[in-house]
């Protein structure tokens, strides 16, 4: 545990522990960035940051997974000679610092249970925590919307990832037992109740990982902006993807080049799509809730041209489990998770069904990890080991 291992480096208290969860995204994908919609929930896999504040505006932070550590001045920190790993929290100091913050030194031991590459949001989890930790040892008081900006800012600026709000809004204001419905363009959210005693949210890894940075991520941001602009010259009132109907798209479908018209297609139709989600769960209606998330792997797949095989082959072999409701990849694609929503007494046999097809078909043993939704991230002051 991280705390152990902080004080074995750095000798006893006062310590700090910060901790913030992964994420998976039930539905609303490649939206946030497009002033959608989106309906993440935390899980229970969480990075978990043990620290203390220093005076000598020097951060120090050993990562125990990879049993690496990096040791920089704050004020004169070069992000491009940073390890890849290092980049996310440091990134949020500097992040702290151009926004005219004062960040104080910190001695930070990290340990994290979220699969890396696996679309359930590691990067933004070890952003958050942190920015949890660094905000505590330099007595900053910064709301959690701001705070969720900071992170996102880190990532688009210092790490390269043009990510959208998502992640470390989910990783900050999430809730035990609900998912976050959070509109990306006002930035409100609303937390919808799960049917936690019906039905579980099982996640399967596909094993494959992918690398965002550098990825056609970045590219589909590009190509949802293009469509954007062109949309707007024949609807010149609006100011995000939320407000193009279907009606309004086909309309203007046929001026637009085939790859731009189809990333559109899916922006459009996953936004309505959301709104479709949070009303089946919020009457209880988890066959709509999973025709919807059928859909929504469909869409990625066919028009925003996220998923790969890996990804399609699981979610074929979930959705031939018995009493499954829906199936879907989860996070920005190209490898990583698919997530599930299977009735509760189907949970071990789903499992043993896809783990045992998974391995067959593609000779790789898949993880599978039913979630629990959980709170997002915390802070706690002078824990004692
Ligand atoms: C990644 C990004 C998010 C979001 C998803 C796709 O997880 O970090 O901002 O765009 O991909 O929905």
């Amino acid at each position: 545990m991280p705390l152990k291992a902080f004080i074995e480096k750095y000798g006893a208290g006062p310590v700090g522990l910060s901790r913030a969860p992964g994420r998976v995204n039930l539905i609303g994908e490649h939206t946030d960035y497009n002033g959608g919609d989106v309906l993440p929930m935390a899980i229970d896999r969480e990075v978990r940051m043990a620290f203390r504040g220093a005076d000598d505006g020097r951060i120090e932070i050993a990562s125990l997974d990879l049993n690496e550590s990096v040791s920089v001045e704050v004020g004169a920190a070069d992000p491009d000679r940073l390890p890849q790993w290092a980049k996310y929290p440091v990134g949020v100091a500097l992040i702290l610092v151009k926004e005219g913050y004062v960040v104080k030194g910190l001695r930070a031991t990290v340990r994290s249970t979220v699969p890396v590459g696996a679309g359930l949001s590691s990067s933004a989890a070890f952003e958050v925590a942190a920015a949890m930790a660094l905000c505590s040892a330099s007595g900053l008081q910064i709301n959690r919307e701001k705070l969720a900006r900071i992170c996102q800012r880190a990532e688009n600026e210092i790490v390269g990832m043009r990510c959208g709000i998502m992640d470390p809004f989910a990783a900050l204001l999430s809730r035990k037992g609900h998912a976050l419905f959070l509109n990306c363009a006002t930035r409100t959210y609303d937390l919808v109740r799960l049917p936690e005693e019906k039905a579980s949210f099982v996640v399967c890894n596909t094993c494959v990982k992918h690398e965002l940075v550098g990825s056609p991520y970045n590219e589909r941001r590009k190509q949802c902006a293009v469509a954007f602009k062109l949309l707007q010259r024949r609807f010149p009132e609006i100011e995000t993807y939320r407000e193009v109907t279907l009606e309004m798209f086909l309309a203007r479908a046929g001026d637009l080049d085939e790859t731009i018209r189809k990333r559109a297609r899916h922006v459009v139709t996953e936004n309505a799509r959301v709104s479709a989600a949070v009303e089946a769960l919020r009457n209880g209606n988890l066959v709509e809730l999973g025709i919807l998330m059928d859909a929504s792997h469909e869409s990625l797949r066919d028009h925003f041209e996220v998923s790969c095989a890996e990804l399609d082959a699981m979610v074929e072999i979930a959705r031939s489990a018995p009493g499954v409701y829906g199936a879907r990849m989860t996070g920005a694609g190209f490898g990583g998770c698919t997530v599930n929503l299977v009735p509760n007494e189907a949970v071990e046999d789903f499992r043993k069904h896809v783990a045992a097809e998974y391995a067959q078909r593609t000779g790789v043993v898949p993880e599978i990890y039913v979630c629990r939704a959980s709170d997002g991230a915390t802070v706690e002051n002078e824990v004692k080991p």
